[in-house]
C-alpha cells in the first residue's frame, strides 16, 4: 500500500531538514509532506501497514487539519510545527486520556525549553501562553491493524503566525511563539525537543504510570475556570486520578468528567 494519495505531497528536502536535527529514536522513520489533507491521516495509513513505534508525519500544510471534537485545525504554510506521532501502547485499549495529558506535559517543556515562553495547560491538553493558545493536542486511537492497536498523537503548534494570519474570529484566542515573545526557534529544532520529551514522558507513563503525569500535570494547570459538559455546568478545580476533570457545581458537589469545554 502506498502511504500517499494524490492529494499528498512528499518533501524530500524538508524530511532531511527535520531528520538531521533529532537525537533520540523517535522520528525514525520520518515522513515530511509539502501539503496535505492532514498528518493524522496519512499517519494512520502507514500504522495499519505496519508502521512502527515512533514514525512522525510532518507537513508544511494541512488543507484538512483536525482538531479535537471533530473541528478543523488551520495554520499558515510554513509557519506551525504539525506533526503526527506513532506509539503502540502494550495496554489495550490505551489510555488515551493519560496519553494526552502526557503528551501535553511534554510539549509544554519543549515549548519551554526552546523558545523560553512559561506554559500552561488547560484541561485536557490546549497549551497556553497568558490566556491564549499557542498548541493543541489530538489523540486517536485504533484498535486494528497491521502492527496492532495504536495511537496517532497529532500536535499543532503555532510557531512563526503574525497577527494577521489568525482569522478575527481566532485572533482574542490564539497566539504563536512569536507573537507570545518566544526566542525565534525553527521547527526543526521545535521537532526534535518536542519527540525528546514525549519519549521521555511517555517512557514515564509506561513505568511508573500516571501519577507523576498527573503532578507534572497539575504543576502547570489553569485551574478555575468555568466548564461546561453534558449533564451541566461548573468550575474546575482538580485533575482526578484517571486523569478526568473534578469540577465542582454550583450547589458545591464535586464531578468528575471526562469530556467538556472549560472555558
Ligand atoms: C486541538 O487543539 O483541537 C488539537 C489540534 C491538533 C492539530 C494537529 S496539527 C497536526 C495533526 N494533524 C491534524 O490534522 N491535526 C493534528
Amino acid at each position: 500500500m502506498s502511504w500517499t494519495t494524490p492529494e499528498d505531497h512528499p518533501d524530500p528536502t524538508l524530511a532531511r531538514r527535520f531528520g538531521a536535527r533529532l537525537r533520540g529514536r523517535w522520528g525514525r522513520p520520518l515522513y515530511a509532506l509539502r501539503s496535505t489533507p492532514s498528518t493524522q491521516t496519512v499517519l494512520h495509513r502507514l500504522a495499519a501497514d505496519g508502521a512502527p513505534e515512533g514514525t512522525v508525519v510532518v507537513a508544511d500544510h494541512q488543507t484538512r487539519g483536525r482538531g479535537r471534537y471533530g473541528r478543523s485545525w488551520v495554520a499558515s504554510p510554513g509557519k506551525a510545527l504539525l506533526a503526527s506521532i506513532l506509539l503502540r501502547p502494550a495496554r489495550s485499549p490505551p489510555r488515551l486520556g493519560e496519553i494526552g495529558l502526557a503528551a501535553a506535559v511534554a510539549a509544554a517543556d519543549a515549548l519551554e525549553t526552546t523558545a523560553g515562553v512559561a506554559v500552561r495547560i488547560k484541561w485536557p491538553n490546549d497549551l497556553l501562553v497568558g490566556s491564549k493558545k499557542v498548541a493543541g493536542i489530538l489523540a486517536e486511537a485504533a484498535l486494528e491493524g497491521a502492527g496492532g492497536g495504536y495511537v496517532a498523537l497529532g500536535v499543532g503548534i503555532n510557531v512563526s503566525q503574525g497577527p494577521e494570519e489568525f482569522s478575527s474570529e481566532l485572533r482574542g484566542r490564539a497566539t504563536s511563539l512569536a507573537l507570545a515573545g518566544g526566542r525565534p526557534v525553527g521547527r526543526e529544532a521545535l521537532l526534535a525537543a518536542l519527540l525528546a520529551e514525549l519519549e521521555a514522558r511517555y517512557r514515564t507513563l509506561s513505568t511508573e504510570g500516571f501519577p507523576p503525569i498527573r503532578e507534572a500535570w497539575l504543576a502547570r494547570a489553569v485551574l478555575g475556570q468555568r466548564v461546561v459538559y453534558g449533564g451541566g455546568e461548573g468550575v474546575a478545580v482538580d485533575l482526578a486520578p484517571d486523569g478526568g476533570l473534578i469540577v465542582r457545581n454550583g450547589d458545591g458537589r464535586l464531578t468528575t468528567i471526562v469530556s467538556g469545554e472549560v472555558g
